[in-house]
Formats: C-alpha cells, structure tokens, sequence
C-alpha cells in the first residue's frame, strides 16, 4: 500500500486523545517549535487539558440574556481553525493519490488563513505552496505566509474580489502539476467543519444553560464553518444557523457585492460548499462596527471594567478576537434579540483567529478617527454591544428564500464548469449526509496510509 504523509485523521481532530499514547506527549511538546510536523496532530479545537478551547461572554459585554459561547480559533498551529480544512483538503489528496509530495505543487486560494494555513502544513508536509489572495489583506498576513515559505499570487482587490483569486486559481489549476486546495468547492473543508467543529460545538455547551445550542452563528468566507450547524442540528433539532454577511456586501441577503473590511467573510458569493438547506437567517454586521467592536476589546479596559466586568475577564478577551471574530459575536447578540432566546438557551460562535494579525487594522482605524478616548469608546460600546438592534435579518425558511440561494449558487459556480446536476444533488440533505458519510473511509485510510518515520 502506498504511503502518505503523517498526520491525524479526523478522529483524531475531534479526539486528540485517541492518538497513540506513544505520540500524544511528544505532541504536545511539539507546540513550542511551530515547525516540528507533529503538530498536526495538534489541529484540534481542545487545549492541552482536553477540554474544547472557548471563552463563555460576560452578560454585561453582549447585554443579552442568553449564553454566548465562543470557539477560540487562534490556538490552532499556524494561528486559526482554517488550518483544518486546508490539512484535511491535503491529507484526502495523499489518501485518493492525488496529491504527492514532490510532484505535485500545491495553490490556496485565500483571503489569507485559509493561505496561512496552506503554506504551514505545505512546509510541514514537505510540499512547495503557491497562495493566491487579493493584495489589500491585513500585511502581518502576508508576513506569515512568507515566513512559512509558500509563494505569494496576488489579485487586485479586497476581501470582496475573491472571485479574482478564484478565476487565477482555476487557470494556475491547468497547468501539470498544479493542485488547488479549493476551499470554496471541496468537501473535506466540509468535513472537517461537519465533524471537528460540529462535535466540538456541541460540547461545548455541555454544563451551559439547558446544555443545548439554541443557536448557532458564523459569518461566511468558504462557509466550511457553518457546516457545523448540520451536526449542531442533528444533536439540537430545534436549533437555528444564521449566516452573517458584512452589511456593506451582502452577496446571500440581496446580491449586495460592495467592499467591506471584515478580512475573511463576504466574499461575494454562494460557495460551493454551503448548504443553504440549513441556513435559516442571514444578518448583516456593519464593517465598522466589527472593526470598533474589536478596538472596544483591544483599548477599552477602564469602560469594560466600569460595566462590572472582571479585570482578569477584559484581560482574557484582549486577544481572542480578529474583526470577523467580534462580527460573528455582533451577530450572535442581534440574533439573540430577535430570537428572544432566554437565560437558559445557548449561542455559539466562533473566532476563526486572534488579535495578532490585526495591528494594522486598528492603526488604521486610529489614523481615521479624530480622537479615541474613554468617553468615545463608552459611546460605541453602548451603541455597538449594547444597543445592537434587529434590523436586517432575513429569515431564508421559506422554499422561495431557498431558491434564490439555490439559484446564486448556480450563477456563481456553473462558469467554473460544474454540471448543473451536481448543483442541482446538493439541494436534498441527503447530497450533504452522503459528503460527510465518507469521513468514516477518510478516517480508516489515513491511519492505514500514513508512514511513521517522518
Ligand atoms: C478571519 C476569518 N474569519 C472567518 C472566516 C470564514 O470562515 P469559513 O471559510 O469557514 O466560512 C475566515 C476564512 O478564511 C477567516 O479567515
């Protein structure tokens, strides 16, 4: 049998502790050398102690009465969750033969973690690495994927010209050799979030509330996030998904596609892999209010604090969110209000990265603003967290809301050269059931496959 590249199966991810004990120490060690190939096997949401990495909101920051629960993204190697599509797009090709190191050169079409996450394990693994992204992304961006060596391809544009870096992708896809990590097409993106963020998730809110997910928000980029609400749901057959969309490009609300400032989400389009059978509300987030809600985490301690949170509370927060983290938090409260979801019902989120990777954005924030003082950050506090309304959700129940979506799809993805069967298989569950399905076969092959002297 040939042999793939070491690294864990999806089980795995979900249960790091069902790696061999022989390994599980040397892995944990391994965090304290970014580049040692263990730390694949540190792709997980868990923290060393086994308990899922997430930070449960002070009610005084969100003024809602439900629980927000948020999966922290930034301890991920390579600094977020987007690691794990990029890994298990990448292991599923060594399984089906696909993708060999050494022969074949791998692209990742990105607004920039999902690259980051590219050109880490691409090093790790021992494959060369091209990212293919829009040139105006945060630049501590673009640092990190140098520094994990891959090639940068850039596209005009910003976050919302993703479909650029996707037209360069499938013609850079043409030439012998080249293998695109297509997360906005391919399934183990799909899987990964299914199967590692769904169980995480439900989890999660074990000890919380009623212990059930009420509610389950996350803004859109490759919408691999938001398959964990088709686990969600099965564990938690009354909960909702809503998908969040920057209020200035809202592509699935309305066709909207203006440019935004929340790096990783809006990319003005309906991805291949989003199974909009389960997205029951869309909501949109005001960029600016994303970028100030996180200058309000970074700088805003002495109001935090006056509002009673703890002072070791505001320190934990300081560094587990990145603007689309705080846009995902923003929705989650509107959705709350909305839904009149009470003190025993639960909400979870996620915040794919961390603050590191947005200095840039604050700066910039600083240099448009005229002054940022205590009394200014109260005020936008107040009408950002606390005051956050529910205007702008669509509830996308309805089989005519469904169509419109189903028919997004189509105009986004038939010019690729995808059947307008295959389009038409994924608006029946049992297309999306029969995706993740396969993870079993993934999962006995990679631990079959995998070559231990690497
Ligand atoms: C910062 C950030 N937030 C959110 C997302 C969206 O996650 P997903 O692609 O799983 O929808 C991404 C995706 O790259 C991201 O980088």
């Amino acid at each position: 049998m040939k042999q793939i590249p070491f690294g864990p199966n999806y089980d795995e991810m979900l249960h790091p502790e069902k790696i061999p004990k022989s390994l599980r120490q040397k892995v944990l060690n391994a965090k304290s050398d970014e580049f040692n190939p263990l730390n694949l096997f540190n792709i997980t949401w868990r923290k060393p102690d086994g308990d899922i990495n997430r930070v449960v909101l002070p009610k005084a920051l969100t003024g809602i009465e439900a629980n927000i629960i948020v999966l922290v993204g930034k301890d991920f190697p390579s600094g977020s969750h987007k690691v794990g599509p990029a890994y298990s797009t990448l292991i599923e090709g060594a399984v089906d033969g696909t993708i060999i190191p050494g022969k074949h050169h791998i692209l990742g079409p990105s607004t920039g973690n999902f690259g980051i996450g590219v050109a880490y394990i691409c090093h790790l693994m021992k494959y060369d690495a091209t990212v293919i992204m829009p040139d105006t992304m945060s630049k501590e961006r673009y640092a990190r994927i140098k520094h994990y060596g891959a090639n940068l391809e850039l596209t005009p544009g910003t976050e919302s010209d993703v479909i650029l870096t996707l037209e360069k992708t499938h013609e850079l896809n043409k030439k012998a050799g080249n293998v695109a990590l297509a997360q906005f097409e391919l399934m183990p993106n799909y899987r990964f979030h299914r199967h590692v963020t769904g169980y995480s998730a439900i989890e999660a809110v074990q000890g919380i509330g009623n212990s059930r997910i009420a509610l389950f928000a996350s803004a859109p980029g490759s919408a691999g996030t938001l398959a964990a609400g088709d686990q969600i749901k099965q564990a938690f057959p009354e909960a909702k998904i809503a998908a969040l969309e920057p209020y200035e490009c809202s592509t699935l609300a309305d066709g909207g596609r203006g440019q935004h400032r929340i790096e990783g989400i809006g990319d003005k389009m309906c991805t291949l892999i989003h199974n909009v059978l389960n997205t029951d509300f869309i909501a949109l987030i005001s960029d600016e209010d994303a970028v100030k809600g996180l200058k309000i985490l970074r700088d805003g301690k002495s109001v935090l604090e006056n509002y009673g949170i703890k002072p070791s509370t505001v320190d934990a927060l300081r560094d587990v969110f990145g603007v689309s983290g705080v846009c995902n938090v923003l929705g989650a409260i509107k959705m709350a209000k909305y839904l009149r979801l009470g003190p025993e019902e639960n909400i979870v989120t996620v915040a794919t990265d961390g603050f590191d990777r947005y200095d840039s954005v604050i700066e910039s924030l600083d240099k448009r603003t005229l002054e940022i003082n205590d009394s200014v950050l109260n005020r936008w506090y107040q009408d950002i967290y606390l005051k956050a309304d529910t205007f702008n959700i669509l509830d996308t129940r309805s089989d005519k809301a469904k169509q419109r979506l189903f028919k997004q799809k189509e105009d986004d993805w038939l010019k690729f050269g995808y059947e307008k069967s295959y389009l038409d298989a994924m608006k029946s569950m049992k297309f999306w059931d029969d995706e993740y399905a396969k993870l079993h076969h993934y999962n006995e092959m990679i631990q079959n496959m995998r070559k231990e002297d690497d």
